[in-house]
């Protein structure tokens, strides 16, 4: 059964999009485009934003962490640097997470998805305790998947290319939840050199080798490691700028929602 604008419409509850990815990736830019995307389809969504230092935003976020707590007080109050300031931040947030849960549980039958933008330090929402205190939260009471951003032109070189993975796969195995791997700047370079090196790891090799160096011996004994890693992902293209690719980011969404009913 269908609602009309391409979703089933049995599913009660929304599903979260943990949206994560490196400084500069396009994460803010995606997301204006996926928030735009929701507006135009008729697809009932939600808009977090958890980075407190950002200082604007190109969409108007629903639950915003700025409402609730500020930053650069934080930082004067705990005589903290920038990093600091985000982290206690997002900690003071963390602990009225149940609140955050029960304004979406209530509105939980009108809408499909909540988007979450996260701290553009990568690592402040990733290897943080109250990172994995909100995701925890979120995937204990809704399908949640995970977003990773990744800058695909930058990615066209495999050292590169490698290290993205590996933090990708470290935050897969953190979360334990469905990720995927979202190419973004298609428009500036197609992401299907990175298919066919997810596919077969002698392509890869092959591309790595054209560099001697240590790091290149190192990332060719990985690509074996990440073989497996690979086969439990799902990937898309998409350009935030062009808008390409936002109907198969959200057909992706579904199937990863659908593998976190099955597992979870
Ligand atoms: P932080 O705010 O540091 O976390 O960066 P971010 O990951 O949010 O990246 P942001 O959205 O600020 O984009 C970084 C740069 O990439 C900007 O110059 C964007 O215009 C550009 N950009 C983002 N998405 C695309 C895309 O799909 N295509 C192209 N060509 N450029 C893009």
């Amino acid at each position: 059964p269908s609602s009309g604008n391409g979703l089933p419409n049995f599913r009660r509850k929304p599903v979260i999009i943990i949206v994560v990815g490196m400084a500069g990736s396009g994460k803010t830019t995606l997301m204006h485009r996926l928030v735009c995307h929701t507006h135009m389809r008729n697809i009932r969504g939600y808009v977090m934003n958890l980075d407190p230092a950002v200082m604007t935003l190109p969409y108007a976020a629903n639950i915003d962490i700025r409402d609730t707590v500020k930053y650069k007080e934080v930082m004067k109050q705990f005589n903290l640097g920038p990093n600091g300031g985000i982290l206690t931040s997002l900690n003071l947030f963390a602990t009225k997470f149940d609140e955050v849960i029960s304004v979406i549980e209530r509105r939980a039958d009108q809408l499909d998805y909540v988007l979450v933008d996260t701290p553009g330090q990568i690592e402040i929402f990733t290897w943080s305790a109250s990172g994995a205190i909100i995701t925890e939260a979120f995937a204990s009471t809704f399908p949640t998947v995970v977003a990773y951003v990744v800058d695909t032109p930058r990615s066209e070189d495999p050292t590169t290319f490698m290290s993205n993975m590996l933090y990708a796969c470290s935050i897969l195995y953190k979360t334990k939840l469905p990720l995927i791997l979202t190419f973004n700047k298609v428009d500036v370079a197609a992401h299907q050199f990175a298919l066919e090196w997810m596919e077969d790891f002698e392509t890869f090799q092959a591309a790595a080798s054209s560099d001697q160096s240590y790091t290149s011996t190192l990332t060719q004994s990985l690509s074996l490691v990440l073989d497996e890693f690979y086969n439990n992902l799902k990937s898309v293209g998409v350009s935030a700028v062009s808008g390409v690719g936002m109907e198969a980011f959200f057909k992706t969404v579904e199937a990863s929602a659908e593998e976190y009913m099955e597992t979870y």
